[in-house]
């Protein structure tokens, strides 16, 4: 494999669009008669709507129309969310009078200016029939039901956990919880709609365009090709803008009735009640194990919420059987139903909030035993996927610890909690394993080779920040051995070829692979053709004999000759050359376990009086498989890291017990950690060889970043204070106090 740009730390190559403002957003784009839509919602979280009042909102100057459920046009289902269609919540919008969470919408205002919907959305009256807000995990007289896996995949049980942990050397055992959260990207979602007839354009902040133009298609009941998704670029994502939220078919919807283009943002409150976030948990972890260090058993189970009409599993237990080599294990979820928005993917879900579990609860059992961490997991190693029985594609953890450890100074840890001081405040150093399932989607690209001997890659897949367009191509101007500025690579388009959702950490693995499959499929039609011209150089030559290096096609019969690919396509009277590829998913039937891997490493300050925390070091070192852009994929880890702190010690979406709506609805009183709280952030990528998930060789990164960040700051002040925090986030009130 020609290795010129791919693993380079390039800078993204969109960078001065962006710092230029040139690069545009779904709400930015400027449209001729454009108006604007203001979503309003429930006062109440459980209910009915009993009567609605819009005379006087429809006064207001400027208003050209409000949609409620008693005069809304129908919608059709899009169908269920995993099977194409990237539709989150059931239940339709504004199809009828129930209400299920607080902020739901129950009427929709068009008007010339933002303003003058803002103004008539707050006239309008409502009367409601109210039922109790049932809400929290705590409250015992909800029904827990078993829970069903989320993404195809469920976490197995193995052994006899309970009986073995009963006989066990070493018995640990406690309760997790986690609270919600909320992504709040820096773009808030944002769709504007455009009807041509029975056409639809839809520009929306989406991490999945062609799931998004599935599910419209169905519930307008117009053919698919009827439907456009642009979303060349989105201000983040994070699992949050890979489902389509309610905002983006009203706003097509809203088009329709106003019969010119119509754009909805939402609200930096509506960011909290209107779209998902991650689950609140309640979790249970019993481990049992030899004085030295064996794991015996493990038994690992517990609670998410989910809405009333949908079931959304954070699942949370799912690494659990695969990232140790016990014999016993049990894991088992249960869901509750409460008056809440559908929760959703959110950053590694599953990973953030279980690993933190099973990785303090490793913490707690190695201080019990007065074992070293590292050494723990070193004596409980999955050489093979201990779950699923068959071999890792690649695991190089073990030099993941050794890096981080020595690059990090861990044998300076001191082993006793509470006696390491530094100008008086309590010093703590803590490490975690991260994990994340490697996937790998099915994915479309095309290529098409120009007169001038360029390259044009296109792919529907957005550009979200995670540098998705540099690396995209790079591996093409790789694939075809050409310099980068040959390449040019196209996005976030479903006139392009379909993408999967950019989710997952699979981008590079399944859109990657796509690309560079286009470009071979270019080389191999080109062979053909040159071996098939009479006025070829290579006429007559078999296929086998062409070579193409270094952006030349030679011919081992005719080593005379030579072609750039612009010649070629001269030899052959064409002005350009087309090619498709197509990835498949990488699942069943597979012999290897795909997995990426790191250490996370952190060093926290303690104040003894005020139990204030700071994190002073953080390092990580991670396995992904071949590295497609050094700088990107460090960034990709740091930012995981940030999130991971600020889920450590900051985030939490607060909803009120009574009235079900959320009390810190805004970047104000949500807590998330500015520059001075985040120390620089060591990354290590630990070289690795992957040859199971795909021809580039690489596994996802984004995700291993922010699993089990949360478990090295809390083992970190664990050994700092001797106090094992076990809820998240972990407050200055919960250190003081235990
Ligand atoms: Mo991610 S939660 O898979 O966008």
């Amino acid at each position: 494999m020609s290795n010129e740009f791919i693993g380079k730390g390039l800078s993204r190559l969109e960078g001065p669009l962006k710092v230029t403002g040139k690069a545009r957003y779904s709400a930015e784009f400027p449209l001729k008669g454009i108006c604007y839509a203001v979503l309003v919602g429930s006062a109440i979280s459980a209910g009915r709507v009993r009567s609605i009042n819009t005379s006087k909102a429809e006064k207001t100057a400027g208003v050209i129309k409000i949609i409620t459920h008693e005069n809304r046009p129908p919608l059709s289902s899009p169908g269920d969310r995993l099977s194409g269609s990237a539709n989150s919540e059931k239940r339709l919008p504004l199809q009828d009078a129930e209400i299920n969470y607080a902020g739901q919408y129950i009427a929709l205002v068009i008007a010339e200016t933002l303003q003058s919907a803002q103004h008539a959305a707050e006239l309008i009256e409502v009367n409601y029939d109210k039922q109790p807000t049932v809400l929290g995990l705590k409250n015992k007289n909800i029904d827990r039901f078993p829970a069903k896996s989320q993404m195809g995949e469920i976490a197995k049980s193995r052994g006899d956990a309970k009986a073995e942990y009963g006989k066990a050397e070493v018995k640990l055992e406690s309760k997790y919880t986690t609270e919600a959260q909320n992504h709040n990207q820096m773009e808030p979602h944002a769709s504007t709609a455009i009807w041509d007839g029975d056409k639809l354009t839809v520009y929306d902040a989406s991490q999945y365009p062609a799931g998004v133009r599935n599910g419209l298609a169905k519930m307008f009941n117009i053919p698919l090709e009827n439907v456009r998704v642009v979303s060349h670029f989105v201000g983040g994502g994070f699992g949050g803008k890979g489902n389509m939220w309610q905002h983006v078919p009203l706003a097509a919807l809203a088009a329709r009735v106003a019969r010119r283009p119509v754009k909805i943002v939402l609200s930096r409150k509506q960011m909290f009640n209107n779209v998902g976030n991650r689950s609140e948990t309640e979790q249970r972890i019993a481990i049992g194990a030899n004085k030295d260090g064996t794991l015996k058993a493990i038994i690992h189970e517990g609670v998410s919420d989910t809405a009333m009409k949908d079931d959304f599993v954070e699942q949370f237990t799912i690494s659990t059987p695969m990232l140790y080599a016990c014999p016993n294990v049990d894991v088992a979820q249960e869901l509750v139903r409460v008056n809440k928005i559908l929760p959703t993917y959110m950053r590694a879900p599953g990973e953030a909030t279980g690993v933190w579990v099973i990785e303090s609860a490793l913490d707690e059992l190695a201080h019990a035993i007065n074992m070293d961490p590292i050494e723990l997991r070193m004596k409980n190693y999955a050489h093979q996927d201990p779950e699923k029985e068959r071999p890792f594609s690649s695991k190089a953890l073990d030099k993941c610890y050794q890096i981080g450890a020595e690059k990090f100074g861990w044998s300076k840890r001191y082993k006793s909690p509470g006696t390491n001081k530094r100008g008086g405040k309590l010093i703590g150093l803590g490490m975690a394993t991260a994990t994340r399932g490697a996937k790998r989607f099915g994915a479309k690209a095309s290529a098409r080779l120009n007169a001038d001997g360029s390259f044009l890659f296109r792919s529907s897949t957005p550009e979200q920040g995670t540098g998705s367009i540099t690396v995209m191509t790079q591996i093409g101007a790789d694939c075809m051995g050409v310099p980068l500025n040959k390449v040019t690579f196209e996005h976030g388009d479903t006139n392009f070829a379909a993408a999967p959702v950019a989710a997952g950490s699979a981008t590079v693995s399944s859109v990657g692979n796509a690309v560079w499959g286009a470009g071979k499929a270019i080389q191999k039609e080109l062979a053909e053709k040159l071996i098939a011209e009479k006025k070829s150089p290579f006429f007559g030559a078999s296929k086998d004999q062409i070579e193409f290096k270094d952006g030349a096609i030679t011919c081992s019969a005719k080593t005379k000759s030579k072609l750039d690919y612009a010649s070629a396509l001269k030899v052959l009277g064409q002005k350009s050359l087309d090619a498709k590829f197509d990835t498949d998913p990488f699942e069943k039937g597979q012999d290897h376990s795909t997995h990426g891997f790191g250490a996370h490493f952190a060093e926290v300050e303690v104040d003894p009086d005020l139990a204030i925390v700071s994190v002073k070091r953080f390092l990580s070192a991670v396995t992904c498989g071949r590295v497609m852009n050094e700088k990107t994929c460090k960034a990709q880890v740091q930012g995981g890291v940030i999130w991971g702190i600020s889920q450590a010690l900051m985030e939490s979406t607060i909803f009120d017990e009574r009235s079900g709506r959320v009390l810190n609805r805004g970047l104000d009183e949500y807590h998330i950690p500015v520059n001075a709280d985040i120390p620089e952030i060591e990354v290590h990528l630990v070289p690795e060889e992957e040859k199971h998930l795909g021809a580039l060789g690489a596994k996802g990164v984004g995700e291993i970043g922010i699993a089990g960040v949360p478990a090295a700051i809390a083992n970190a002040i664990f050994n700092a204070t001797g106090k094992r925090i076990r809820r998240l986030p972990i407050r200055i009130e919960d250190i003081l106090l235990s």
